[in-house]
């Protein structure tokens, strides 16, 4: 069911590329929606919430998009680039530190004219922080004359998750064609819009996919409770004809490798595995995390041999440049570059 909601077209339909070596490697066979080829800002799931987001804006008259998120946030660089695209202003609000060189999302962040406020965290609930900043941030550019459209963590509200339910309808539909229709979707997970759109679109159309979410950062009892909570916001502001049931909740809660984005060996070893064999980029955040996932439940045996798997590639490859990570990997790759 497509909804009478407002939104900008500006996307096409992402291709799904069939993955051969790491098929071969793994014993299963290997898709990957590429949601990271969406062509602004350098691509990302984010850009499907932005649709819907970014129009409703403009139809209230905003001047200005305002963000938040990590300091690499991909979702504020996809927002910068949306809001370069429609002539906006746009600033990203983060609790984090300033990594000593303007790179990654930052670097892009800056290009599209966004402007970037960070605040060292004084020990308080990052959310109480974020929240006192945008209204502080708001209020500053309001005296200036803006009007300020904010646009929450993931651009993950009701309007956001419609992006992820026509994506849910447009994989259906894909997966069928490819003869893979009852095949399993794996989704990285972070602020849950990705995965509450996919669960509510393919529910509502009763499609025969199986939902594999894969938590990038620690995702609790609380976190369930707020996705099912979240999933029946949606279909309360919608309509939507279903019932959700939290106990279709599959998400792997065990591959968060330590917490959000910390440097982890498993997920450049997956990042490295699929740059390799495939010549596509995974980012070391979400997708690099969710693909060393993928990887532990093959040989863990949650994933059978031969099984058909549709990987979502989410985006987020600026994040390989983000300092901490970069580091990293020269440490483990500098063995062939060779200086004459
Ligand atoms: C590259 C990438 N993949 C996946 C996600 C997770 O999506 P969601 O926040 O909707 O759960 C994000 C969120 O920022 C992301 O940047």
């Amino acid at each position: 069911m497509a909804f009478d909601i407002d939104k900008l077209h500006i996307l096409d339909e992402t291709p799904i590329h069939y993955l051969p070596s790491m098929s071969r490697a793994l014993g299963i066979q290997l898709f990957m929606k590429r949601d990271d080829l969406t062509p602004f800002g350098a691509g990302g799931n984010k850009l499907r919430k932005l649709e819907y987001l970014v129009k409703d804006a403009m139809n209230k008259g905003a001047t200005m998009l305002i963000t938040v998120g990590g300091g690499q946030t991909n979702h504020g660089r996809q927002t910068a680039a949306m809001a370069a695209k429609y002539g906006m202003k746009c600033a990203i609000i983060a609790i984090d530190e300033y990594p000593g060189e303007l790179t990654a999302n930052m670097l892009l962040d800056r290009l599209f004219g966004c402007e970037l406020i960070l605040k060292k965290s004084d020990g308080r609930p990052d959310s109480v922080q974020l929240n006192e900043l945008v209204d502080s941030v708001t209020q500053v550019y309001e005296k200036k004359g803006e009007k300020v459209y904010f646009i929450p963590m993931g651009g993950s509200n009701a309007l956001g998750t419609l992006g992820y339910y026509d994506c849910a309808i447009e994989l259906d539909r894909q997966a069928k064609e490819l003869g893979i229709p009852k095949a399993r979707v794996i989704d990285t997970v972070g602020s849950q819009g990705t995965y509450a759109g996919l669960y509510l679109g393919l529910k509502d159309i009763k499609s025969e996919l199986h939902l594999t979410g894969i938590a990038i950062m620690p995702f609790g009892e609380k976190s369930f409770k707020h996705l099912e909570k979240y999933c029946n916001e949606v279909k309360d502001t919608y309509g939507m004809d279903l019932t959700v049931d939290p106990s279709e909740f599959d998400i792997e809660t065990g591959y968060v490798r330590g917490g959000y984005n910390l440097p982890s060996k498993e997920v450049r070893d997956a990042i490295r595995m699929v740059a390799s064999k495939e010549g596509i980029l995974l980012d070391p955040c979400y997708t690099g995390k969710a693909m060393a996932g993928v990887i532990d439940m093959v040989f863990e045996g949650k994933i059978q041999q031969g099984e058909d798997v549709i990987f979502i590639h989410t985006g987020g490859m600026p994040g390989l440049y983000t300092p901490s990570h970069r580091e990293e990997f020269e440490k483990e790759l500098m063995d062939g570059v060779h200086i004459l």
